[in-house]
């Protein structure tokens, strides 16, 4: 018989990707969402993909009782936890609003996977746990820093409070998957990122620069320690992304832990800058972006990229998708929602 995983923000970016890569690895899913920051719509694109009416429920992961009630209709032994409040800058204007979003709807779900015996859980963490680390790459024993906006501690508190949980309820086994910065879209183009007004995030500025949406992309700092003076990440494309997920369940349910709590990076292992990804962009599209020099992003980090060797040998994952490839997927989905040839 299929296994079923529960996806909470199924609806979103990385849990639409995912449902995707589920359902190719032959899970059956079920999507929990509020639409908070998503459309119905990745709903619909993931249906199509896949060519599977996957169940959708618009519930809020912090309503205990209407969670009981998911749990109750269906049956799961695996959850994918998304569902959380995710802009930086946002969280420190809001900072109750986070807490209490990305808090509430962890323990609402550890609570009911004790009091109903469901067994595994994924959750999405992130570098941002890192900060700036003194070593680079950043392993998973490179120690956490303290975090520099409430986003970034609601994933360090998230993660202890499963560390925690899984410690006096072994029955619970948990992985948190620490992402490094992701971006791309499906091939398809029917599902991608839907950035909410005036983009934060590097990618999705780049696209809408390229689609004549914005005027010119700003690039912050170029007096950084990195060769070219722009700031380093390591970009991992979406669809990697949303496997290593698939990895991460296949090793709960297939009795693969080496204890109740393991934390992975998730990144490429390559870092890139700003101008070098602009490049990237440019090459894999022929579309020219405009940008200038602006001076450095308040509580941006230098340079981040990850060691991946855990990931690769634990999980048997390894991002495949080449950085020009991921961007020319990020482009056709800019170019599908804008209706552009
Ligand atoms: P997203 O906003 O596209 O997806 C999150 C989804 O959760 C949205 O569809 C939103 O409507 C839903 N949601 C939020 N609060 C909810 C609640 N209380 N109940 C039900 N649904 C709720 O974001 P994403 O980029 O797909 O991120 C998914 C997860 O990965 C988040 O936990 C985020 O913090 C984490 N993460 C993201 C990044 C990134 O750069 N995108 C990096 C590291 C970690
Ligand atoms: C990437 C690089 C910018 C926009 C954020 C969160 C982090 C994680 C991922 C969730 C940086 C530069 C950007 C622009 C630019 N999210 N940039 N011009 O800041 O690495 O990480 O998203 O956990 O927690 O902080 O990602 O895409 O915003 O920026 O020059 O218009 O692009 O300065 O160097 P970041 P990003």
């Amino acid at each position: 018989m299929k296994e079923t995983v529960l996806v909470t923000g199924g609806a979103g970016y990385i849990g639409s990707h995912t449902t995707v890569e589920l359902i190719g690895a032959g899970y059956d899913v079920v999507i929990v969402d509020n639409l908070s920051n998503s459309e119905f719509g990745a709903v619909e694109g993931v249906r199509k993909i896949t060519g599977v009416e996957v169940p959708f429920e618009q519930v809020d992961c912090t309503d205990k009782e209407a969670m009981a009630r998911i749990f109750d209709k269906y049956k799961f032994n695996s959850i994918i936890h998304f569902a959380a409040s995710k802009a930086v800058g946002e969280s420190v204007d809001k900072p109750l609003l986070y807490y209490r979003n990305n808090l509430q709807s962890l323990i609402t779900i550890l609570e009911l996977m004790r009091d109903k015996g469901v067994r595994n859980i994924v959750f999405s963490s992130s570098c941002t746990v890192y900060g700036q680390p003194e070593v680079l790459p950043v392993t998973e024993q490179t120690p956490r820093q303290s975090a520099q906006s409430p986003y970034g501690n609601t994933k360090q508190i998230c993660e202890d409070i499963l560390r925690d949980t899984v410690h006096a309820y072994p029955a619970i086994y948990g992985i948190a998957l620490r992402y490094f910065n992701p971006i791309g879209a499906h091939p398809s183009a029917l599902i991608g990122e839907l950035p909410k007004g005036v983009p934060m995030n590097l990618v999705p500025f780049i696209t809408q620069t390229a689609a004549g949406l914005r005027e010119c992309l700003s690039v912050f700092g170029d007096d950084y320690d990195t060769p070219d003076g722009s700031a380093v990440r390591d970009y991992i494309d979406v669809t990697d992304l949303a496997r290593a997920h698939v990895v991460a369940v296949d090793r709960m349910t297939g009795g693969k832990s080496k204890g109740n709590y393991e934390f992975f990076n998730v990144g490429t292992g390559k870092g890139l800058s700003v101008l070098e990804l602009i490049a990237e962009f440019e090459k894999a599209t022929g579309v020219k972006v405009n940008h200038k020099i602006v001076g450095r992003r308040a509580g941006d980090i230098e340079k981040i990229w990850a060691d991946t060797s855990f990931a690769n040998r634990e999980l048997g994952w390894k991002a495949q998708r080449s950085t020009g490839e991921t961007l020319l997927s990020a482009w056709n989905w800019e170019k599908r929602l804008r209706g552009i040839k």
